[in-house]
């Protein structure tokens, strides 16, 4: 499929740039900004490169470098912001910080014609976000367009000039390179999706081969393929073992397999940890037998969950204690179920999961949380060995969601909120106990029914309760008591990258908090957290 690639250099919009691409049906992988063109894969398939924007400077020590090969591969390439100083360092221009710092809207004055800004106004509202500048283009380069304040805001290498012809000799350059300073991938940048569309048409001749049917098909063919191997290998048809959470993510994947393979080779897993949804259990086993499936394996496994978390408070250690069972009693069920060691094990690992577990964006990357089983040494082995299908690792929530109504799934189960692996664990701040679960499990009822009842649970990204670790004085009648602190969340988002809380009218935050504290005695008090994404995560631990 026709690519465009982004070389990501930590930028926070690194990941918007690969969806507003992808939104148009242009297909966009994002690799580390500084790996090497071999790393990175580059072959026939890449028609385009991006370079994103960083925050670093290009002239910090420890600024991300780029493989100067990237120059050298006959693709077209956008720098944008960084990516454009990069270029301009790289190619022997120079960037300096300047004392007319630009964020936020900037209207833009065109200089030259360039096919990048192809059909944009002239005065368009850019939007900018960078305290460096470029000081000297590098040999060759025009300006296209420039900012109120005189600074390049699009430049280009123009090789119908000597100069031009020149660098591109130097640098080996054969394909059309250029830059912007501002952000297209912004919503608040005017005409922001027409230009990475010139960029994706006009200059690299992508075709828009991206949507959910296509990929279906692609999936399809991997899975048979990867199953096929793995029998000729072993002589044998080989067995699937998915895990399956209750979540969108691996309901889909079930779905997916389900189609793709024979359903009496695949193993559904479902480790019931206690720290589940209100009657997610019983859900979980309806929704996967009228998906046609003929082995699920519904593990109770309460008692060792709730067991081993006891006197626990550390969110990390309670991660780790989760993930860690999660894999033993994985292990348990592989040999009871007589799986041997020949089995592929598919996981719901989604494009965000990896880039969130520091998989997807190289050295610059944070481990955020530890998600998931991206990182355990089962999977890593496993890897290394071929035998994990993660067929939906190319793909963002939403399109997960596309995926499953494509597959049929009905849309209860498809817009489902997200629920996370360790469960209620990460939302019972501090221990974890058998009547704390309880008690968020009865107030999460009540919120998400009351979601429902007003119409605002599809309005609604995610919604859950949490239970702080504090109790706080009350009146009911005329006693005083303490009563558990619950925090409602809700938020708006399109991949759970970033998020915004959701504005409720007060008068529906105001009755569903009455409603909580009115039928459940333990909580004494409700509060509605107000924080967005980034700086908070959305779950509290
Ligand atoms: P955060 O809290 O990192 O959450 O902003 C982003 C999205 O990921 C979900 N989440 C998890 N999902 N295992 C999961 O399967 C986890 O450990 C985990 N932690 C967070 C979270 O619910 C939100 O949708």
């Amino acid at each position: 499929m026709d690519t465009l690639l982004i070389f990501d250099f930590g930028s926070q919009t690194s990941q918007l740039i690969a969806r507003r691409l992808r939104d148009q049906g242009y297909f966009a992988r994002i690799v580390a900004g500084d790996c090497t063109c071999q790393e990175a894969g580059i072959d026939g398939s890449i028609k385009g490169i991006i370079l994103s924007g960083s925050p670093f400077s290009v002239y910090e020590k420890d600024a991300p470098k780029l493989d100067q090969d990237v120059f050298k591969q006959g693709i077209p390439i956008l720098g944008i912001c960084y990516g454009l100083q990069r270029i301009t360092q790289d190619l022997g221009g120079s960037v300096e910080p300047r004392h007319t710092r630009e964020y936020g809207r900037a209207s833009l004055q065109k200089k030259n014609e360039h096919l990048l800004l192809k059909d944009i106004r002239d005065g368009f509202q850019s939007w900018m976000s960078h305290g460096d500048s470029i000081q000297k283009l590098p040999h060759g380069f025009e300006v296209a367009w420039e900012s109120e304040h005189g600074i390049p805001a699009m430049a280009f290498l123009d090789t119908k000039t000597i100069a031009g012809q020149e660098t591109a000799k130097k640098f080996g350059i054969s394909a059309p390179l250029m830059g912007i300073q501002f952000h297209p991938e912004v919503s608040h940048c005017e005409s922001g999706q027409s230009i990475l569309h010139n960029f994706a048409e006009q200059i690299c001749s992508m075709k828009r081969e991206w949507d959910v049917s296509y990929y279906l098909e692609e999936a399809k063919q991997v899975i048979a393929e990867t199953i096929l191997a793995r029998s000729e290998l072993q002589g044998t048809g080989a067995e699937v073992l998915l895990l399956i959470s209750g979540g969108v993510d691996s309901t889909v994947l079930g779905a997916l397999l389900l189609k793709t393979m024979d359903p009496d080779k695949l193993h559904l897993l479902y480790v019931d940890t206690g720290m589940m949804r209100n009657a997610e259990t019983d859900e979980v086993k309806e929704t996967l037998k009228s998906l046609g499936a003929k082995h699920v394996h519904i593990v109770h496994a309460e008692n060792d969950f709730l067991g081993q978390l006891a006197g626990k408070s550390d969110p990390e250690e309670k991660r780790q204690i989760i993930g860690d069972l999660f894999i033993t009693i994985q292990n348990r069920e592989i040999v009871r179920l007589g799986l041997g060691s020949a089995y592929l094990l598919a996981q719901g690992t989604l494009y965000t999961d990896l880039i969130e577990s520091g998989k997807g964006v190289g050295k610059h990357a944070a481990v955020i949380k530890s998600h998931h089983n991206v990182r355990s040494p089962l999977v890593e082995s496993l890897r290394n060995e071929g035998r994990i299908i993660e067929p939906l690792a190319k793909l963002y929530k939403d399109e997960v969601r596309a995926l499953g109504k494509a597959l049929g799934l009905s849309p209860k189960i498809v817009w489902r909120h997200p629920f996370p692996g360790p469960g209620l664990a990460v939302r019972i701040l501090g221990e974890v106990d058998r009547e704390k679960c309880a008690i968020l499990r009865a107030a999460d009822k009540i919120f998400i029914d009351e979601l429902h009842k007003r119409e605002l649970y599809h309005s609604i990204w995610q919604a859950f309760c949490v239970l702080l670790p504090v109790r706080s004085v009350g009146v009911a009648g005329d006693m005083r008591g303490y009563g558990y602190v619950l925090a409602l969340r809700a938020i708006v988002s399109s991949d759970g990258m970033t998020a915004d809380v959701y504005p409720f009218e007060m008068k529906d935050i105001l009755e569903i908090s009455g409603l909580i504290t009115n039928q459940i005695k333990a909580i004494g008090r409700v509060v509605y957290d107000i924080s967005s994404k980034p700086p908070a995560t959305i779950e509290w631990e």
